[in-house]
Formats: C-alpha cells, structure tokens, sequence
C-alpha cells in the first residue's frame, strides 16, 4: 500500500493559488455596531442605484398597457420609488438553474437591475457566484459553468433526502452507534454505485499486487502508463484502460483542490472541509480561473472591480450562512460586498469584509490581512450543505470491509481528506471540528459588552443557511433596515417529491411572529404554480413608521418540465439545463401570463401609493388585481 501512495505523490505539482496575506491595519475601526442602521457604503450605494435604476421601472410601468398608468402616476412613482428584493432559496443545482432562469425573465422585464437586493444561500447562493465573477452580466450566467462535468469528481450520483444528509452525516461521528436500520440504508447506497468502487479497488489491486512498481519513481516514467504496461501488456484490455483513466481523473481532482488550499493552511489559517468544498465549486465555475497571476478570488475585490456595480447599477448580493457555535440553531450571518455579520439581537456586529480573517480582540486590529474573503470560501460555506454530502459518502467509504474503500481512505488522507485528518471529533477538544466552516480568527472575539457564545471564542461555525430548515434567505431582507417594499421569493426547497409545498415560508413566518411581525401563510392557496402575493394590506413593522413588504412568494413546480429534481443531482445535460431554465422564466412570469404582468405593476408600486397620505388612489383595475392575487 505504502508503494501505492509514492506514486501518488509524484503526481503532484506546484500549484498556483492565492491565500490571504498581511496588510496595514486602517486606522479606523473594523468592526461596527448596528444599531439602527445600515453601513454608509450600503446606504451610499443604495441611495446611488435609486437614481441611475429607477428608469427601469419606470419604463416597465409604462410597457403595461393593460394597467394604463399615467404621468401622474410615473411621477409618484419616481419621486418615492419602492425598493425591491430578491430572495433565492437552496435546492442544489435545481435551484441554481430555476433561479438563473427566474432571473433572467427579470432581466428581461427591465426588473432585476432594477432591485436593490439578491440574497442567496446554498444552491441559491451559487447564482451569486457566477453573478460575480460574471460582472453582474445575467445574460452571461452559466455562460462558463460546466454543468455536465460532476460538480465533485468521483461521487456517483445518488438521491437521498436532505434531511438525512443534514441529520446523519454528524450524528454518526458523535455516536458510533448506528441502527441496524441505518446500516442497511447504507448498503443499498454502498451498491447503488458498484462502478466507481470497481475502478478504485481495480487500481488500488493493480498497484498492490506488482511486484516492481518500487521502481516506477526511479525510472521516471509516467506511472499511469507504467502501471498499464505491467498489468495489461498485451493492450487488450481497453475498458480497463479507461477505467484507471478515470480514477486518476478523480486522484487529479483532488490533489489539485489540496493545492490550491495549501497556502492558505501555509499562513496559519485552519482549514476545514468547507475550503476544499469552496476550491471545488469556484472551479466548477470557471476552469482557469486562478491563472491568471492577477487574478483574486476577493468576494470583495471582484465586486469592487465590476463596472457595473461601480456604476451602482446591479442588486448587492447578499450570500446568507447559519452559525453553530455552542448550541445556537437560526442565527443568520451574512456576508454583503462591504461586512460580514448578523441583524440578530445577540450579536448586531459587522466586520468591513476586506478584512475578515485579520486578528481582532475586542475590537482592536492586532494583525490585519485581506483575501480571506474568497468567493468559493463563501459560496462554500452558504452551501456547505455539501460538505455533508462528501462526509457521508467517504463515511460510507471508510466504514466499508472492502480494501479498495480503506485504501481510499487513506488516498485521501494523503491530501489532508481523510477521515482521521477531517473528522475527528478528537478527544482533545482544542481541535476544531472541520465539518463546519470555520471562521478563525473571530472578528467578534471578546468584543466589549457582548458576551455570549458568538463572541467567547476565537472561532465562529458556520455551516449551510438551510441548515436549521430555514431554506428561504428572506430574514436578512425584511430587517427595517433595508426598507425593502417587495420580495420576491423563489422557493426551490425539497418538501414532498422535491418540490416546495410552503412549509418552508411558513417556518419563517412563524419564527418572525416572535418578531412581532405578522404574515400568515395562506390556508387557500388554490395552486403553486401561480405566483401567491402575500402581506398586500399596509401593515406597519413594530415600534416604526414604515410598512412591512409585500412577498411574492414562487414555488418551483410542474409546468412543462418535471422540474423536481434531487437536489444531489450533480450532472445536467444541456436540454435539462434549458429546460430548468426555461421552468424559472415561467415560474417568474406565470407562464409569460399578461394580466399578470400588468397586475405586477400594481403590486410593486402598491408601498409607494400606500405612503401617499390621500386615500382613494388605486385605480380599478389595480384594486381588482388586489383581489385577484393578494392573500392575507
Ligand atoms: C498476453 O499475451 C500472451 C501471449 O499472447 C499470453 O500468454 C498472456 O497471458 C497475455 N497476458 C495477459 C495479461 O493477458
Ligand atoms: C497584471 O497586473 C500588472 C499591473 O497592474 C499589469 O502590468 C499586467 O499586465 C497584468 N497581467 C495580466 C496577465 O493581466
Ligand atoms: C417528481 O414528481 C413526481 C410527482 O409529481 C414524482 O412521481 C417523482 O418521483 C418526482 N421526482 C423526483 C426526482 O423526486
Ligand atoms: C408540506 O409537506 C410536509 C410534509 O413533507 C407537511 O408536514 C407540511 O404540513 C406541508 N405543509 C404545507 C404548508 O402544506
Ligand atoms: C439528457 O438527459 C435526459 C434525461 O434527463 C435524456 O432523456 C436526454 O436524452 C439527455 N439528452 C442528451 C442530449 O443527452
Ligand atoms: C385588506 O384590506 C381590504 C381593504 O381595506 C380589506 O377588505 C381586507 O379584508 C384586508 N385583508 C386583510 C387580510 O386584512
């Protein structure tokens, strides 16, 4: 076996990657209290888009002809226009492709640049991903995306419920006692991909039974070639052949991804799955990415440098992630282009993102550095649902009798993957738990007169914003703060089939009715496949002036294309991707429906009129499109 692991280890190269480096503290401080209000670039930004965007509106108002608006009505609109929000749900790849479909029907009604805001987490979060390194262009979304490639080399396909793969994946490690029950779920799981172990235990055979393999690194041959040689010399064997090929495809996958994670471990930082999770998804992105010597992987950077967003004309993304320190279960962090933090009443502290990951006790810069704030880091840790997925299957792998699973154990553990190396949840309890993200430093460590699990430790966990089964980014939206008049909601959660049934929405509500604040999901709803407008009525938010918004609540389903598919569904080949897309445009749109566009119009400026202090200002047809789609 050990011969095994130096051939190996000849394969690997130096690899380009870039990591978080050392830079002058600023003067001014790093970390903010939010009290009542939003960081001045947020506000400044907003306050700027206002009035390059409002056009926008302005023009798809008037392209309604059924509405039949007029001047007056344009100039009451763009004297106080409403503020938009859009709200993107996880659900894997399923989710990333109905949401890039969803957006570009947006697009194309004049109405996504137009909104101030895009949240994302898990498989949602991945479109503000490609949104970023794409300049914030939606006509170029998945232009780069190499969607028929597995989206993580080497694990087969398999459906299974998120709920197990949330659930299991950690208890297991906790407890090593494991129902008869579960262990036959495992089985048929173990045999419901007999390819891939056939190729791992073919090669890792191959190697262990030659004789002269020893001599392989001496001769300085390419080991794979060698290895043929000896095994197959009379070349017949062409099914095998390719199969090696492939394994050495998956070995390749992840020596390269250990690469490119390595400087980052270099300058001291820990590492946990979520980084190698987070090279892999980047990667998935965009292919050579990381070779141009140039390049950064900087969420905020990449940001800063799209002409569209210095132009103020594109929503901010917000990529939403759940924390885990001590025992905490629905407390949201969110990473925007210019902090890193939480609204929730336990913490309202914010970092400046440029400088996460710099050395901060109670509130004082000891040692600052930038580039923590790696896109796919981030992604990664929005999504980090995944790393789960990675963790069972390699559970799966290491519990196995056969030989070909511990050797690929131990493959991995070569390049930092293995179960010892990631998993332990050690009897020294100074280690950290490496399943989770782990933000270390803390930017809120000891911060003063904050005391509580957030701010006692020196790391933060961070694990996948649906993790706690809040599958809907719609709390970092509806904080006063932002002032938002209208959220649109794409739900692609995986309730009954894999489609939403509104159980998610719900669980929001009910956990923002501790809030005070009071939407009731519909009891009537007559179907899903239409969009479901809730909270039309003006309400007022508690203890303030302003109103809260209005949902647009969408649910992923049936209207011409079965478009529930698992969310572990890795590969799509390029008619399911258009159809996934084409499913979103009429999700968005209700199946490109006209009435329901002109009413569209109606529902986005209702805040607006509702502001005005006359009463009698909805025309007819308005307060009948009131009627027709408004619930509660
Ligand atoms: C290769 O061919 C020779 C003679 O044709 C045969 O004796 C030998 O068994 C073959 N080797 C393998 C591995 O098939
Ligand atoms: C990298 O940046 C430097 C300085 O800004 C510039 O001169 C050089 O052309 C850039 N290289 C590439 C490959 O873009
Ligand atoms: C999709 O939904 C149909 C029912 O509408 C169900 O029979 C099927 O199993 C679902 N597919 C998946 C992958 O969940
Ligand atoms: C949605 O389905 C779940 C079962 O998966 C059920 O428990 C829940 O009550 C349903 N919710 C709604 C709003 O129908
Ligand atoms: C894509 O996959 C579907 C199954 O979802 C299959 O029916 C179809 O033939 C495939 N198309 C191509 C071009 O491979
Ligand atoms: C919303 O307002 C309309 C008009 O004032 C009223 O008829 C309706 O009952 C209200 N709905 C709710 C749920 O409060």
């Amino acid at each position: 076996m050990q011969r095994f692991f130096i051939v190996i280890l000849v394969l690997l190269t130096p690899g380009l990657a870039t990591a978080p480096f050392q830079v002058q503290c600023p003067s001014s401080p790093l970390v903010r209290e939010a009290k009542h209000e939003l960081c001045l670039e947020e506000s400044s930004y907003l306050k700027k888009k206002e009035i390059k965007t409002k056009n926008k509106l302005i023009d798809f108002l008037k392209s309604l002809d059924e509405a039949r608006f007029n001047s007056k009505f344009y100039k009451r609109v763009s004297k106080d226009p409403p503020r938009l929000g859009i709200a993107i749900s996880g659900g894997g790849y399923r989710s990333m492709l109905l949401g890039t479909g969803f957006i570009t029907q947006m697009n194309d009604y004049g109405l996504f640049e137009y909104s101030d805001y895009i949240a994302g987490l898990s498989g949602g979060s991945w479109i503000l991903m490609d949104l970023v390194v794409q300049n914030f262009n939606v006509n170029s979304l998945l232009t780069e995306w190499d969607l028929d490639e597995d989206l993580l080399l080497g694990i087969p396909e398999f459906d299974i419920s998120e709920e197990e793969i949330v659930t299991n994946a950690k208890k297991e490690y906790i407890d090593n006692d494991i129902s008869k029950k579960k262990r036959e779920v495992r089985k048929t799981q173990i045999s419901s991909f007999p390819e891939f172990y056939d190729q791992v235990e073919l090669a890792v055979n191959s190697f262990e039974e030659s004789p002269e393999e020893c001599s392989l690194v001496k001769r300085n041959m390419n080991p794979l070639t060698r290895l043929k040689r000896i095994f197959f010399p009379n070349n017949t064997f062409t099914e095998t052949d390719a199969k090696i090929g492939t394994f050495k495809t998956v070995l390749d996958f992840y020596k390269n991804l250990h690469l490119k994670i390595k400087p980052k471990k270099m300058e001291g930082f820990q590492i946990s799955f979520t980084d190698y999770w987070g090279k892999a998804i980047i990667q998935r992105l965009r292919k050579n990415f990381d070779e141009d010597p140039n390049h950064t992987f900087s969420f905020s950077k990449l940001v800063q440098s799209s002409a569209k967003f210095k132009e103020c004309s594109v929503p901010l993304p917000i990529f939403v992630a759940n924390c885990k320190n001590g025992l905490l279960s629905n407390v949201i962090f969110e990473f925007t282009p210019f902090e890193f933090g939480s609204w929730e009443n336990i913490l309202r502290l914010f970092v400046r993102l440029p400088y996460l990951g710099s050395k901060i006790v109670s509130g004082e810069a000891l040692k600052c550095v930038n580039n923590f704030d790696d896109l796919g880091f981030i992604t990664a840790t929005s999504s980090s649902i995944f790393n789960n997925v990675l963790i069972f299957i390699w559970n799966l792998a290491s519990q196995s009798s056969r030989d070909a699973m511990k050797a690929l154990n131990m493959v991995m553990g070569i390049f930092g993957l293995g179960k010892e190396e990631m998993f332990s949840i050690s009897k020294d309890s100074s280690r950290l738990e490496t399943d989770y993200a782990v933000y270390q430093p803390n930017p809120f460590y000891l911060y003063p007169k904050v005391d509580n699990v957030l701010t006692n430790k020196d790391h933060l966990y961070l694990v996948d914003g649906g993790e706690d089964g809040e599958n809907i980014p719609l709390r970092t939206l509806i904080i006063p703060e932002r002032e938002l008049d209208v959220i649109f909601v794409l739900d692609s959660s995986s309730d009954i089939d894999n489609y939403p049934n509104g159980s998610k929405l719900k669980k929001i509500f009910e956990k923002l009715d501790e809030e005070n604040i009071h939407y009731q999901f519909p009891k009537n709803i007559k179907s899903l496949t239409r969009p479901v407008v809730i909270g039309c009525n003006a309400t007022k938010r508690p203890g303030r002036d302003s109103f809260l918004p209005i949902i647009i609540y969408h649910a992923n389903a049936y209207h011409q294309y079965v478009s529930n598919t698992s969310t572990f569904k890795i590969t799509y080949n390029q008619s399911e991707v258009n159809n996934m897309l084409l499913t979103g445009r009429e999700v968005f749109s209700s199946d490109y429906d006209l009435h329901y566009k002109n009413c569209l119009g109606c529902i986005l400026t209702k805040r607006t009129m509702d502001r005005l202090p006359k009463k009698k200002k909805f025309s007819p047809f308005c307060l009948q499109c009131f009627k027709d789609y408004c619930y509660s």
